[in-house]
């Protein structure tokens, strides 16, 4: 019997292997499974057509090279929907004018089941982070619809701006610095200002520890930590780390402040006032911290990388941002003259309301710089997107791109040109705050903040993009869409070179 003797043999070699082995047999035999059962399946005559290649081999380039891999997979089918297989989650893409429409408007599709899945950048933490119940979901969202009230709002302006200028005192009076970091940190301080506590947020210490605590929690999502949560990698064990210490901070800084008994006016304060649950509080500022830092950063890092590299547009803002200094001028001069003592002063409706070129500005710099691929997970009935049905419990998922780089909507689709006309007649022709069921709900806050925060730096700095070489570049460079969080272009091939000016900051 020398096969029973070889099978034998093998047993007992695996069963006193060291877990590592056995563990790792596990996943490959789970994997081998998999895959034979899916050689099984009958393709529907109505399923989108299937990618060509094995399933596994979706896996890397669709977490590291996102936006390359599914323009090839339009290429590659030959079709405007397309599916594939991220182990065994089924994933739909769409594109096109009808299968954005539907795909915006349709109840079933859910964003925060399909980000889980396919992104998982978020701290998770079930029932605080993920798996939110409707109700404290939408607790969380009407708290982030009284953060953006006038009265709230207008009470933020002043404590971003000194923010931003306690940051802009540092830069010094010159040099260069790469805006990918330096602005995307000025960015998460004025976030944690607006969504947190004074705790935090007067501590530069704790905020910046948040902060690669955040970042450790982008850049260890890999496709093992999104698809197998449940797999002890080193890379999940490192998120669980960061997830907690960023739990330990929030909940040691509402600790402080129900302990002093001494209210403040900030968000944490009107949080405790509607006495939500203490996971809510925690939720909404982990949740929130994050989504609104990285979309607000991305944008300001590159509103003022475009702004360095297109002069004229420069003028024209730096100008807006002048008239409205004179429009609202002082009745009584700041204290030492500072400039953002004054733009403090300005009401939040003209902000709001007077600031057409920053408006389009900003509206540019998310068509081309914004990498998002809207996710989405159906949880049913099935429905049908471009006559291909998309059953319950598959994955949606529509490129931005499609329509922010289509060339029949916008012609010559990678120039920054902020003088576009506004399209209003295609279909969601414009999704920089997301459309149909699913809008950015700070989207108030997130204009603020960019306006606040470019404004005092057009004010008080003299600036231009260059490259390594410390070449001045009259074109931007152009975003790198596979970089899914910042589209940022390759690491030190674009500074921003400044000088202060006289301007008291
Ligand atoms: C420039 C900054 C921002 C941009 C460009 C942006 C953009 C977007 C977009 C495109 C969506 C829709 C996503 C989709 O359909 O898949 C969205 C959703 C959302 N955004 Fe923002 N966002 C920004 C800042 C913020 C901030 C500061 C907050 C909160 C403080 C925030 C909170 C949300 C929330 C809660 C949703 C989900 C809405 C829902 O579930 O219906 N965003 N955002």
């Amino acid at each position: 019997m020398p096969y029973a003797v070889g099978l034998q043999a093998a047993a007992s070699a695996l069963l006193h292997a060291g877990f590592p082995t056995q563990f790792t047999l596990a996943i490959v035999i789970f994997l081998l499974i998999m895959h034979v059962i899916s050689c099984f399946e009958q393709e529907q005559p109505d399923a989108p057509k299937t990618l060509p290649g094995h399933s596994l081999s979706a896996i890397h380039p669709f977490f590291r090279r996102r936006f390359d891999f599914l323009n090839w997979g339009f290429h590659a089918t030959g079709q405007s929907v397309f599916q594939f297989h991220l182990l065994r989650n089924q994933v739909i893409v769409v594109s096109g004018e009808r299968a954005r429409e539907t795909f915006f408007a349709a109840r079933g599709l859910d964003l925060e089941q399909g980000f889980k899945i396919l992104s998982g950048a978020l701290p998770t933490l079930k029932g605080v982070t993920s798996d939110l119940q409707n109700k404290a979901r939408n607790i969380i969202y009407k708290r982030l619809a009284t953060v953006q009230r006038n009265t709230s709002l207008s009470d933020l302006i002043p404590a971003i701006l000194e923010d931003s200028r306690r940051i802009m005192e540092g830069w010094g009076s010159g040099g260069s610095f790469d805006p990918f970091e330096k602005v995307y940190e000025l960015i998460f301080q004025t976030t944690v200002r607006s969504l947190t506590c004074s705790e935090i947020a007067d501590d530069p210490a704790i905020v910046a520890r948040l902060k690669v605590l955040y970042d450790k929690l982008d850049h260890g999502t890999t496709p093992a930590t999104v698809l197998l949560p449940w797999l002890p990698t080193p890379a999940m064990l490192k998120k669980l780390w960061a997830t907690k210490q960023i739990y330990d901070i929030v909940a040691h800084a509402i600790a402080t402040r129900e302990q002093s008994g001494v209210p403040q006016n900030d968000t944490l304060q009107m949080l405790l006032d509607s006495k939500d649950d203490k996971l809510i509080i925690v939720g909404f500022i982990m949740g929130l911290l994050i989504a609104g830092a990285r979309a607000t950063g991305t944008t300001a890092s590159w509103l003022i990388t475009f702004l360095g590299a297109n002069p004229e547009w420069r003028a024209k803002a730096l100008l807006e941002v002048q008239t409205l200094l004179s429009n609202y001028p002082l009745s009584q001069p700041t204290p030492n003259g500072s400039t953002s003592a004054h733009l403090a002063t300005i009401p939040l409706e003209a902000w709001e309301a007077e600031m057409p070129v920053l408006d389009s500005l900003i509206r540019e710099t998310l068509r081309i710089a914004q990498p998002h691929s809207a996710m989405r997970r159906n949880l049913g009935p099935d429905l049908y997107i471009e006559n291909k049905r998309v059953p319950t419990g598959s994955y949606v998922i529509y490129p931005f791109s499609d329509v922010h780089l289509d060339p029949e909507l916008y012609p010559d689709p990678w120039k920054f040109d902020p003088s576009r006309p506004v399209d209003t007649k295609t279909p969601f022709g414009y999704v920089g705050w997301g459309g149909g069921k699913t809008t950015c709900l700070g989207t108030r806050l997130a204009k603020l903040e960019l306006k606040m925060v470019s404004s005092l730096f057009l004010l008080g700095f003299q600036h231009h993009i260059v490259d390594i070489n410390g070449k001045v570049a009259d074109v931007a460079p152009k975003p790198d869409w596979n970089d899914i969080h910042m589209c940022r272009p390759a690491k030190g091939s674009c500074y921003v070179k400044y000088e202060k000016l006289e301007t008291q900051l």
